[in-house]
């Protein structure tokens, strides 16, 4: 039902039981907010977003106040603006002074509000907090100094991402939001997903960073220095660097990556295709052997490590196939080696990647092989928008240069794995094509296209159904339980920790609009629709690699060295 409300003088049309910050947001009102975030239950925690309602002596939250029919809204009169600065004054009372040398400078909603506040002067003097870094983690930062207890870390480890690995600690003055016991951040259920340091509007939470050892390899001319890529990093750092991305900019940002020293250039895609070659084959035997339960994909390392904690009973189906990027970081320290006449350990191996989870996947036992890991270390694509700008390259006056081989080509299935669905629709793709010898129409696929945290399908293979499930978020996981304790039997289930896949993966753009986290999952299927080559089966690149190279190098031509072995852990609550 509609009626009509009165916001600063002006008639606007209000839904009931939607909110007033709701109300005042369709109809154009901007006001501040701090703790709120969409899709979220409101727990009224910062009271930025108050405003002032005719007959009430308090002043009310905007974004948990239900809408009423009588209501007089003002959003910005003098008592009302004064409230908010008073809010961020007393933030930034014992707020640590390091703007300059904050991971969140010039990104930092906290800076943000107190320059629309027009705050000038320290009017409110508090103690700083003592400072407190838990480096504990091989992803993430905690910074507890700059926390200002907004709790959407929490909210969305609990709610979204189902880990509940952070909670609020203590009362009062000592109030502060860590795991379980207080204890580091390894210690804890953390699965690393990073997308508390998406939401967290300070430099509270954030990523733990490379440049400095990368920077220090780079100048070492002892080392072969090797860098993967993934198709979301190429028009990540075009979003970083404010330039339009288009396909040719992959081979712009090949050639700035050697300029800035890396010797050779590779794409994770080529990764990729491997991976969803070796699945699609672990997919068709599992078939021919009418198990009845279902091959769990294994390439997002958020999700494998909730498996290992939370649902260790389906280790036994979870695909032993490493992720591209791992696959990728093996074929450099063996075939690279090789072909360079180098020693594994005389290579340092970057991987650039939207995801955070691949720090912690990168640091595994089973991705290292006698002593030496398969890559030494994973930037995000933030990270490496970092590490362009210290060279000073104008990206947009440089000649694109291809990839080197032999990690120089990538199907449109290795573009389409970084969207949830995309690594589950390329796997069964790859094995229709191999039992049925044509390619399948993507209208078959649709329903895994689209949104919804729990999708499903059924493709024909020969004389059998083949039962294919989409989980996006963990919390479609609920769905999948209720729908196989009905009885339903699927062959192949993709889990993907970030909502949508890696298109929102938690190492992209902090600056990010709508529109351009839009234009990454846009620009996978026009990728799938345009590309000449869509399964690896077809790639000449990964033919020549498989068939040709990999036979002819002993340690390889098994194969093994593309799967691994996952365990159940345990964690502290
Ligand atoms: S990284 Fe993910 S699992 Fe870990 S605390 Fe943050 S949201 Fe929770
Ligand atoms: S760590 Fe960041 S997101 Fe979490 S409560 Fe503190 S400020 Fe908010
Ligand atoms: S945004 Fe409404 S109380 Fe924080």
């Amino acid at each position: 039902m509609q009626f009509t409300i009165t916001v600063n003088n002006r008639k606007i049309k209000a839904e009931k039981g939607e909110t007033i910050l709701s109300a005042l947001n369709r109809n154009g009102i901007i006001i501040p907010t701090l703790c709120r975030m969409k899709d979220f239950s409101p727990t009224g925690a910062c009271r930025m977003c108050v405003v002032e309602v005719e007959g009430r002596d308090r002043l009310v939250t905007a974004c948990s106040q239900p809408v009423e029919e009588w209501m007089e809204i003002r959003t910005h009169s003098p008592r009302v603006i004064t409230a908010r600065k008073t809010i961020v004054e007393l933030l930034l009372s014992n707020h640590p002074d390091d703007c300059l040398y904050c991971d969140k400078n010039l990104n930092c909603e906290l800076q943000k509000l107190s320059e629309e506040l027009n705050i000038r002067e320290r009017r409110i003097r508090a103690r700083k907090i003592k400072p407190r870094l838990d480096q504990s983690s091989p992803a993430i930062v905690r910074e507890l100094s700059k926390c200002i207890l907004c709790g959407r870390c929490v909210r969305v480890c609990e709610e979204e991402i189902t880990s509940t690995s952070l909670d609020f600690i203590n009362r009062g003055s000592l109030t502060h939001v860590g795991p379980a016991m207080d204890r580091d951040f390894n210690f804890s259920s953390c699965i690393h997903c990073g997308q508390c340091v998406l939401v967290c509007p300070t430099g509270a939470l954030h990523e733990k960073h490379n440049i400095n050892e990368v920077q220090e390899y780079l100048n070492n001319h002892e080392i072969l220095k090797v860098i993967q890529y993934t198709p979301l990093v190429a028009s990540g750092i075009a979003e970083e660097m404010g330039v339009r991305y288009n396909r040719e900019f992959d081979r712009i940002l090949n050639s700035i990556l050697r300029k800035i020293g890396f010797d050779k250039v590779f794409l994770t895609g080529t990764g990729t295709d491997i991976c969803v070659s070796e699945i699609s084959e672990q997919l068709g035997r599992s078939v021919d052997s009418n198990t009845g339960t279902p091959l769990y994909i294994s390439a997002c390392p958020a999700w494998v490590k909730y498996a290992e904690q939370f649902i260790p009973s389906i280790l036994p189906q979870l695909s032993t196939v490493k992720s591209p990027q791992q696959i990728a970081g093996v074929i450099v320290k063996t075939l690279v080696a090789d072909q360079a006449g180098v020693k594994p350990e005389k290579i340092y191996s970057v991987a650039a990647t939207p995801c955070m989870a691949m720090k912690f996947e990168a640091r595994r036992d089973g991705m290292m092989r006698k002593g030496i890991s398969d890559v030494d270390s994973v930037m995000t694509v933030r990270e490496l928008a970092r590490l362009i700008r210290l060279y000073g390259i104008d990206v947009t006056n440089i000649e694109p240069e291809p990839v080197d081989e032999p990690l120089s080509g990538r199907t449109s299935s290795a573009a389409l794995a970084e969207v949830s669905g995309g690594l589950a629709e390329a796997v069964t793709r790859q094995l229709l094509y191999e039992r049925m010898k044509s390619e399948s129409d993507r209208q078959t696929f649709r329903k895994l296209r689209v949104g919804g945290s729990f999708r499903e399908i059924t493709v024909r293979l020969n004389d059998r159904d083949v039962n294919i499930a989409v989980v996006d978020g963990l919390a479609g996981l609920e769905k999948l339980r209720n729908a196989q304790a009905g009885g339903k039997k699927y062959d192949l289930v993709e889990v993907m920790v970030c909502q949508g896949g890696c298109v929102n993966g938690a190492g992209l753009p902090f600056s990010a609009t709508k529109e351009e986290k839009k234009n990454r999952t846009r620009m996978i299927y026009q990728a799938d629709e345009s590309d000449a080559l869509t399964l690896p089966c077809k790639s000449p690149v990964l033919s020549n690699l498989l068939e040709k190279l990999i036979k002819e190098n002993s340690e390889i031509s098994d194969k093994k060295i593309f799967h691994t072995h996952f365990e159940k852990r345990n964690v502290l609550l």
